[in-house]
Order: C-alpha cells, then structure tokens, then sequence
C-alpha cells in the first residue's frame, strides 16, 4: 500500500515535470504601433526602388560594412533565421503588418525581452532605412510601403490612388487579418515557476 503511494507521487511529479517544459513559440500577433517618435518618420523619397540603396542596405546587413552589426547572423543571410525566435522576414502576409515607421522604431529600440537589440548607436537613421529596403527583399519583393494608403503596394503604384473599392481581384491583402487586435501571446505559466 505504501509503495502505491510513493509511485504514485513520483508519477505525479514527473508528469509536472513536463508540462513545466513547454517551449516558448514565435509570437504571430501584429506589431504594436509606432511610438509617437517614430510615427510620422518615413522612407526618403525614392529609396525603395534605389539599387545603390539596396546594396548599401545588403552591407550593412550581413556585417559587411561594420562587422559590429550584423543582422544575418540571427536572421540569416538568405533571411531564413539561424537563430531562435529571430524574425523570419521571408513571411510576406506577416511583415506586410509592420509600416515602414514600425519597422524602422523596432530596428531602432529593438524589441524589449528578446535578442532583437536597439541599433540606433551603432546606425544613424540613414542606414537603419537602408537595410531595411534590402530585408523587405526577402518575403515583400517589390513591394513598398505607400503612406497615404497605409498598405504594401508594388513599387510601380508607388504614390498612386488606391483602386476603386469595386475592383474585386488583384487585391490578396483585402481578407481581413485573423490575429487582428489579439493580444500578445501571454508567456506559458502552466506549471512554472
Ligand atoms: C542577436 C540576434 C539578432 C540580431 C543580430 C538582429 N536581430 Fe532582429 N530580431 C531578433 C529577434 C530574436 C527578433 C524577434 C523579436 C520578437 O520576438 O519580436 C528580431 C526581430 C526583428 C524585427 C521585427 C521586429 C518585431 O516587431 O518583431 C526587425 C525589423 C529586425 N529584427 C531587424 C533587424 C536588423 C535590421 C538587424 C541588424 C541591424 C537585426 N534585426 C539584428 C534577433 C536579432
């Protein structure tokens, strides 16, 4: 009777045991909106289609220029992350969520709890936009992000009115989001500590 008992109770620990070792996942909730700082700051004027921009932005990011920054070591060259948790840029309907503002606030102040630093002592504003032409190759290829609209357009309708509410086809960003306005994942506390 006794030893019942003592199985019982390693059986039980055990099982807490491992559901307290459930992994932390990818956030796939929408960025937050840019701090007011950052909110009415946008990419300068003909940049997204600037090729000399671009392989500027290509140096920065992979260490090239200053071997002190370098983004692929986490997110990879080929924008495939080679580090845990580091944003997968190649996810086009997720990256299409993040404004240029909101792009340019994270490489900036980071993303606070995560390895994703605060970059803007070792990159003046003029680069921070510069590497981010180049990693919006990996999942918006000739995209840009127009200000009026509010949205990822193709370079080529760049500035140009959006189409006329009608025009059903040619729109694959028209569903609404499923995550829209849902919370940040909370962190697992089931059985933790
Ligand atoms: C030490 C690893 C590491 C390095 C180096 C790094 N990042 Fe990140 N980055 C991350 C991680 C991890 C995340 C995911 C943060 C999160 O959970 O939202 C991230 C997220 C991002 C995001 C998305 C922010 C968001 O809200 O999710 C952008 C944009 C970004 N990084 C750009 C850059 C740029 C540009 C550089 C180089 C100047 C860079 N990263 C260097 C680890 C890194």
């Amino acid at each position: 009777m006794n030893i019942r008992y003592v199985l019982g109770m390693v059986l039980i620990s055990g099982a807490g045991f491992l559901v307290g070792c459930a992994e932390e996942k990818e956030s796939t909730a929408p960025p937050p909106p840019a701090p007011p700082e950052f909110a009415d700051k946008h990419m300068p004027a003909g940049w997204w289609t600037d090729p000399k921009i671009m392989a500027e932005g290509k140096e920065i990011f992979e260490g090239v220029k200053n071997i002190d920054v370098n983004c692929s070591s986490c997110h990879g060259k080929d924008g495939k992350p080679v580090k845990a948790g580091a944003r997968d840029f190649r996810k086009g309907e997720r990256m299409k969520l993040y404004s240029d503002s909101v792009w340019l606030w994270r490489i900036s102040e980071g993303v606070p709890n995560t390895k994703m630093k605060a970059w803007k002592s070792k990159l003046n504003e003029e680069d921070r936009w510069k590497v981010m032409t180049y990693e919006r190759n990996f999942g918006l290829p000739g995209m840009a992000y127009d200000v009026a609209r509010q949205e990822w357009v193709p370079v080529a309708d760049l500035g140009k009115p959006a189409p006329a509410a009608s025009a059903p086809a040619s729109a694959p960003g028209a569903a609404a989001p499923a995550t829209d306005g849902k919370p940040a994942e909370p962190a697992p506390a089931k059985g933790g500590k």
